[in-house]
């Protein structure tokens, strides 16, 4: 029954909507309350293993890269270890040096993926330790590595992953917030991610629950020729990964920049027909990111801000959707489902093939 469209027009939209669901499974049974800190037994690693780790390096082709930079993000946020995120075809192939002291973590969602699992038999060969983040349940990178954690998505169909990417999401959140609490986290303040982490199957469900307006907006992105997506450090990723969901059904050109970055080349690109796509969030960068989208404005460029309650957009001629706040390490998980969901609706409309789009498998099993 899992594997049927229950309803729904395509996998896409059933996976999106099944969100709520596959993120309370990952989370199920892995938050411990008494000591503020998440409870992963597949990892393979006792806790002096774990805290010997110098720096964590992160592995995963696409979307599962994207991720991987989030996760890096959350690591480095919530543990201080240094982490960082590569694309795992890259890696076999610039000679990478295999550190003892740093954790090797490979994430896929089919975990079949060819230059993912060659970089992790690149690794172990040379003895490096490498964990998985991986949803398919015994699959080759499964198999092959030391441990790890898996998604619980249940079955992915649609070539776009969505529920898969939320729930790699959430696992870097344990992974992160069980580093954490090995090394300088407090116990308030894994109280704090640990509650923030209980409430996102909910808040996911409330922005599924309210997702016309996203769909208006798909209408407009769905008449350009290109978009950009822009963000900056934990939105950056998210900007990422709605570039590449745009352009994997929609066919649209879209690229991803740190907001930042825009003035030192990109801003020429901006006119009227060039939609901007900014996550906008309430923390420490907000008046930044406002200042970029009024220079975005003031060059006519059409401007859709995913951003919270607490930002206010009243003077700005922006169109607005609004997600629950969550702690500021955690709203990254939910700024992206709108990303999905504007890919989704452009796709529809412009009468594609969702769920099977032209030039790509679900998973790639060849280099
Ligand atoms: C996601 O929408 C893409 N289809 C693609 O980038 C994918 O994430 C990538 O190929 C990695 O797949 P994996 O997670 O199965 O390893």
């Amino acid at each position: 029954e899992d594997l049927e469209l229950s309803g729904y027009e395509h996998y896409m939209l059933k996976e999106i909507h099944e969100q709520p669901d596959a993120a309370a499974m990952v989370l199920r049974g892995r938050l411990d309350e008494r000591f503020a800190t998440a409870r992963l037994d597949g990892l393979g690693l006792d806790p002096r293993e774990l805290r010997s780790f110098r720096r964590i390096k992160i592995l995963g082709c696409g979307s599962a890269y994207y991720v991987g930079q989030l996760g890096a993000q959350l690591i480095e946020d919530l543990a201080r270890i240094p982490a960082d995120a590569e694309a795992a075809s890259e890696f076999r192939y610039r000679q990478p040096i295999i550190e003892s002291d740093t954790l090797y973590v490979a994430v896929s969602q089919s975990g079949e993926t060819a230059d993912t699992a060659f970089a992790v038999e690149e690794i172990k060969r040379k003895g490096g330790r490498v964990i998985g983040v991986v949803n398919v349940v015994g699959s080759t990178i499964a198999r092959t590595v030391d441990g790890g954690i898996y998604l619980h998505a249940g079955p992915e169909i649609s070539v776009a992953s969505t529920k898969a990417l939320t729930n790699m999401a959430l696992s870097f959140a344990l992974l992160a917030l069980h580093l954490g609490r090995l090394h300088d986290l407090s116990h308030a303040d894994g109280q704090r991610i640990l509650r923030g982490l209980q409430r996102i199957p909910e808040q996911i469900r409330e922005i599924l629950e309210d997702a016309d307006p996203i769909a208006a907006v798909a209408e407009d992105i769905a008449k350009a020729q290109s978009a950009f997506y822009i963000g900056r450090v934990r939105g950056f990723p998210v900007a990422r990964e709605g570039a590449q969901k745009l352009k994997e059904i929609s066919y649209i050109h879209a690229e991803a920049y740190q907001t930042s970055e825009l003035k030192h080349g990109p801003l020429a690109l901006i006119d009227p027909h060039m939609p901007t796509v900014a996550l906008i969030p309430e923390d420490e960068l907000t008046d930044r990111n406002l200042a970029a989208a009024e220079q975005i404005l003031a060059r006519k460029g059409p401007l859709i801000a995913i951003t919270h309650a607490g930002v206010d957009l009243a003077h700005l001629d922006a169109r607005t959707i609004v997600v629950p706040k969550n702690e500021p390490e955690l709203d990254p998980i939910l700024l992206t489902i709108p990303t999905q969901l504007l890919a989704y609706h452009a796709a529809v409309r412009l009468g594609h093939d969702v769920d099977k789009p032209r030039n790509l498998a679900k998973s790639v099993t060849v280099e």
